[in-house]
């Protein structure tokens, strides 16, 4: 395949696609419809940042009980969803079964047939996908395994319940705060490859599950956000702290990326990978494995010095969860269990004030070809 590197806006970079009013990338700092992402972190719950993300404003005390119930009694999957995705193949990527499962999903929602700017219908798909998101996750690692399937208890919190369901027993509080906190890091971006796609499908009068399947899609990639996947498997290929310097000479002597690292929008360092860190550091000095946060240390040096890159979400949120005994595969398939909040918020935004993307391309193909016959091609 030829690359026209002549091509304008490679990738988009600093293209403003479209007007927004949920997150906001200033220099290194980064707002959910106005509070930075360390306010939330510190003082919120995932619960209370989705209601944020979707209303633009902090719930009140009843209001907030009232969302979180209502997310606690929509966890649980149907009887007979449930027995259809056991038919799917497990050999899989968890992100490809998930794909297929929340499309799948899509089918029995009962409001699968109402227009796509039907603002109550969207408001109840929004619940149904954010509630079941988790539990969609937890029940591929269950079905994989040949384990149960746990049901979610309608009184316990997102986190909670996903520690729940994954593991099938009743997570400690230090856990489902940690936990908490990553899926308020993860839950909203801007105009990430992944929003992005789900608003250009949005744009069409899509229904939101078809925007939500391509964000998925879209997270899956490693340059996003299976991204943190690769970062444990690369701590894990480097072994030691003694082998680092080497590993990382003969990487960037391949040209090989450093997974976790770099950003198309922060330059001066990602604000989440600040905060991870030091849960990273607090969370892997409690586990048998403290070497994770410090080859992660290591190597974050390593980068800025020779390459002067930036660790991003990714590089630490990888050994906060390896340190709470979470399968790598599953890495990414928290990432949407968190992100499918900010991806609603980004498909009713593009809703209530749509029209359709159709961008152009730059023509730099062939021009004036003259059709030959196929007997008479060489
Ligand atoms: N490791 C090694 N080199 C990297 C790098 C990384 N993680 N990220 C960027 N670079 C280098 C590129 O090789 C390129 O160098 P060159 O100009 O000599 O060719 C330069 O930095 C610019 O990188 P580019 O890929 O064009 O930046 P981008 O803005 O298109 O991509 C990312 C941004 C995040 C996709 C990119 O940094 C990356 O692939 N990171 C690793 C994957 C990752 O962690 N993704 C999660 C993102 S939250």
């Amino acid at each position: 395949m030829q690359v026209y590197d002549g091509a304008v806006d490679r990738g988009l970079e600093g293209v403003i696609a479209c007007t927004t009013g949920i997150s906001s990338i200033v220099d290194a700092t980064l707002c959910y419809r106005g509070y930075t992402i360390e306010q939330l972190a510190e003082n919120s719950s995932f619960e209370e940042t989705v209601f944020l993300l979707w209303n633009d404003r902090l719930p009140t005390k009843g209001e907030l009980e009232e969302f979180k119930s209502t997310i606690g009694k929509e966890a649980a999957l149907e009887s007979d969803l449930i027995a259809a995705l056991k038919n799917l193949p497990t050999n899989v990527h968890p992100m490809a079964w998930l794909r297929t499962a929340v499309s799948t999903m899509g089918l029995w929602d009962v409001d699968a047939d109402a227009d796509a700017t039907d603002e109550d219908a969207n408001r109840r798909k929004a619940i149904r996908l954010t509630s079941k998101m988790g539990t969609l996750v937890a029940a591929y690692a269950r079905i994989r395994d040949g384990k149960e399937v746990v049901s979610p208890k309608p009184d316990k919190s997102t986190a909670w319940n996903f520690l729940y369901m994954l593991k099938g027993e009743e997570p400690s509080e230090e856990m489902v705060k940690v936990f908490d906190t990553c899926l308020i890091l993860h839950a909203d971006h801007e105009l990430n490859c992944s929003a992005f796609s789900a608003r250009v499908v949005a744009s069409s009068l899509s229904d939101m599950h078809s925007a939500i399947v391509s964000g998925i899609g879209a997270l899956k990639g490693p340059l996003h956000g299976g991204a943190n996947e690769q970062v444990m498997r690369t701590l894990k290929e480097v072994g030691s702290e003694d082998n680092i310097i080497p590993w990382l000479e003969t990487a960037l002597a391949e040209k090989r990326k450093i997974m976790g690292f770099g950003h198309r929008v922060y330059k001066n360092g990602d604000p989440r990978a600040k905060i991870l860190r030091s849960i990273s550091k607090e969370m892997t000095e409690k586990s048998s494995e403290p070497q994770w946060f410090k080859m992660s240390t290591i190597l974050d040096k390593e980068m800025e010095e020779r390459k002067g890159l930036l660790p991003n979400v990714d590089f630490y949120s990888a050994s906060v969860y390896y340190s709470m005994g979470i399968p790598l595969d599953m890495f990414t398939p928290i990432f949407a269990t968190s992100r499918v909040s900010g991806w609603i918020a980004h498909i009713l935004e593009q809703y209530s004030n749509n029209r359709i993307y159709r961008p152009r391309g730059q023509w730099v193909g062939k021009t004036n070809q003259k059709y030959v016959p196929i007997s008479e091609r060489s």
